[in-house]
């Protein structure tokens, strides 16, 4: 039996387009997230993947309540947060706590190490003395691999790894259930990105902590997750727990991103297929209707992709959105080429973009 620390009904966060001179005006919205469904279960690491402006961090961003939600529910412990009064959110916020991409620009350059730390714990009335919460602090240092004397010391005095450190210290002193860990590793240099992954995994198991991890790099994903979602232009297209991902991709959004993966035995990689995807992620102001992907999908067929939007559904222990996964998984459909249409600016709004699906029924295989 497995615990469900967060589920996501039907999210959705959109932002306005507003355009005027005296007056803003609502043109359209970004659909940045749309209609996302996923559990995170407690104590496991949920990973999420997907190309640059598919919503990754908006997601996250929404789940914490930092960004506010257009509809849907984040039901965290029991209770939806999006309805939670503000009051009761904020003392809640100790167990929500979020790893930044960039360290550097997410820690106050003025302030050291303890009082950035100390902020939290005032901020929650955590420690009831100066000397407790000087305990917790150093408690704080120790779990994440820092000196004592990087207290005193301010974030421009250490290195990338080690400022990552003060981040996740930052999150940690709070004691959290939930960190949402938003590219953690993307800014560093690789020698030093499996040591802060490895701290993530290892505080993991200490604390019991519950990780939604955001990368667009599938190595890192694949390292720390139990199970991973895929996400392209606003909602999951895939999810499965991580190994079956990268063994049996099903979706072929998800077939593309493992195939550009370098697999580390040169006749594996010899022979292994490799798929390109053509054209640039649509707008998620002007996503293209029925299936999202198939202004770019080497799969795309002439009925459904283009008109019907396909809803994730179990295959085994995976959930996938595509019409056709599992004639494409037996071999019975083939990938075929994929036009791109160049979609001019002003066009934007109007153009869903390409329209790939095969005409012919020979297209079939
Ligand atoms: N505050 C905002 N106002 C308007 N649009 C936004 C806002 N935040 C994000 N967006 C838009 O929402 C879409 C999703 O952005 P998001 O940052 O969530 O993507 P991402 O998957 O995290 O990308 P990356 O991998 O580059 O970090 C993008 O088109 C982005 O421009
Ligand atoms: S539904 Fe159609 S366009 Fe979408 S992923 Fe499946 S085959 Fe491709
Ligand atoms: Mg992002």
């Amino acid at each position: 039996m497995t615990d469900t620390l967060v589920e996501v009904r039907d999210l959705k966060v959109h932002f306005p387009i507003t355009k005027g001179v005296l007056f803003d005006r609502v043109v359209g919205h970004v659909k940045a997230v749309d209609g996302v469904d996923l559990k995170i279960t407690k104590g496991q690491t949920y990973g999420l993947v997907g190309e640059s402006g598919c919503g990754k961090s908006t997601l996250g961003r929404a789940i914490l309540q930092l960004t506010p939600t257009t509809s849907g529910e984040v039901i965290y412990n029991g209770q939806d947060l999006a309805k939670l009064p503000a009051g009761r959110l904020r003392s809640m916020r100790r167990h929500l706590q979020m790893i930044f991409q960039d360290p550097m620009s997410s820690l106050d350059p003025r302030q050291n190490v303890e009082s950035i730390l100390v902020e939290g714990l005032q901020a929650h009335g955590i420690g009831a003395n100066r000397d407790e919460r000087r305990k917790i602090i150093g408690q704080t240092l120790d779990a994440v691999g820092l000196p004592g004397w990087a207290l005193s010391r301010y974030p421009h005095e250490f290195s990338g790894g080690q400022r990552q450190r003060i981040g996740i210290a930052r999150a940690l002193v709070l004691g959290p259930e939930l960190i949402v860990a938003d590219e953690p590793v993307s800014a560093l240099d690789v020698s030093i990105q499996a040591q802060v992954i490895n701290l993530l995994d290892e505080l993991q198991e200490e604390l019991g902590l519950t990780y939604l991890v955001i990368a667009h790099d599938l190595a890192v994903v694949r390292h720390i997750s139990d199970v991973v979602g895929v996400m392209y232009l606003g909602a999951l297209v895939e999810e499965a727990p991580s190994d079956r991902l990268y063994r049996e991709p099903l979706h072929p959004y998800t077939r593309a991103l493992m195939s550009a993966v370098p697999v580390p035995d040169p006749e594996v990689e010899d022979r292994r297929e490799r798929i390109l995807l053509a054209g640039d992620l649509p707008s998620p102001a002007n996503p293209p209707a029925g299936c999202r992907f198939h202004t770019r999908c080497p799969w795309a067929q002439p009925t459904r992709c283009a008109t019907e939007r396909p809803v994730l559904r179990e295959i085994g222990a995976s959930r996938v959105a595509c019409h056709f996964a599992e004639r494409i998984a037996s071999g019975e459909l083939r990938p075929h080429e994929v036009k791109v249409q160049l979609v001019r600016p002003e066009d934007e709004g109007e153009t869903p973009g390409v329209v790939s699906a095969p005409t012919e029924p020979g297209s079939f295989v």
